[in-house]
């Protein structure tokens, strides 16, 4: 299901109070304020058994800055599908490779309305950057979506960003098959971003889906190898499926915004405990022969 966010179309879903949300979640981690007490409880009560949380996802957002960088700098892509792109926050991927490339495109795509809401502030005056809410369990559905096909030419490469999404794909969604959609249908030289939350110890992995499933997130914590069976077929860029951490450090890239208080005693929790990590690359389809 794909709701239509032109003016005059029809009523979006009503944004979820009473639950928690990941978009509202990893927002706080990475600083942000648009965020409830059922968000933020959710999140203290995770922390004491997943401390490497709050750390993960800020090394993941310091990896897409690296991917979107990339992409447009290295690889010469101009149009980007974000899936699950996340509330607006700082270095936002349009804002990224519109640094490097001025003439980049980019759909992004939520579950969660409220990053509409969000999303359509930031965009006012933007007509090459749009924000949809998708699910994107139906690529289908989101690759009908008018502004997709107003903006992104599959005759053209394209990048499509599953970034810290794939733990929100469980096993029944067929995750292979969503992750591969748009890379199949575009030109040659298009690439998929990829990352998730993986966990070396499956029992340790599975106590974490248990939770975050529970709270009614849904998510399924994989472990690197679980991860590389979902992507086989692709090529990995150098350095291939690794901790983000090792995917082309920078220590000169913009820092993110601080963290909230209450989530300072958590910062750092990856120095000694690395069970739990941000795992993912970024990969492209097989060069064709001939
Ligand atoms: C951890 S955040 C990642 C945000 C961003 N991709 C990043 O890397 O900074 C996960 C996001 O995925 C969204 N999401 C979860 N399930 C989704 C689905 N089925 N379709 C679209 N978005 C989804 C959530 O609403 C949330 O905003």
């Amino acid at each position: 299901m794909v709701s239509d966010n032109r003016p005059g179309a029809a009523s979006l879903p009503s944004v979820p109070y009473d639950i928690p949300t990941s978009a509202r979640a990893y927002g706080w981690m990475l600083g942000g304020k648009d965020n409830y007490e059922v968000d933020r409880d959710f999140l203290l009560s995770t922390l004491p058994s997943f401390p490497e949380c709050v750390d993960i996802a800020r090394q993941n957002r310091e990896f897409l800055f690296r991917v979107v960088r990339h992409l447009t700098r290295e690889e010469g892509i101009r149009q980007f599908i974000d899936m699950g792109c996340g509330l607006p926050t700082d270095d936002n991927v349009h804002q990224v490779a519109q640094r490097f490339a001025s003439d980049a495109r980019v759909v992004y795509v939520d579950i969660d309305p409220i990053v509409l809401a969000h999303g359509r502030a930031l965009l006012a005056d933007d007509s090459s950057t749009t924000v949809i809410t998708g699910d994107m369990r139906d690529q289908e559905a989101v690759l009908a979506h008018p502004d997709v096909v107003r903006l992104i030419d599959f005759g053209q490469p394209v990048a499509v960003l599953f970034l810290s999404v794939g733990h929100h794909l469980t096993d029944a969604d067929g995750p292979a098959r969503i992750l591969r959609t748009v890379i199949d249908r575009a030109a040659p030289g298009s690439f998929l971003g990829f990352s998730q939350v993986v966990a070396d110890d499956p029992g340790r992995g599975a106590a974490m889906t248990a939770h975050i499933s529970a709270g009614g997130v849904p998510w399924q914590t994989r472990t690197p190898a679980e991860v590389d069976a979902l992507l086989t077929g692709l090529d990995p860029l150098a350095p291939g499926l690794v901790n983000l951490v090792d995917w082309r450090p920078d220590a000169d890239q913009p820092p993110l915004a601080p963290v909230a208080p209450d989530l300072l005693p958590y910062l750092g929790a990856t120095r000694s405990n690395k069970g739990i990590y941000e795992y993912g690359g970024v990969l492209r389809t097989p060069r064709r022969n001939g």
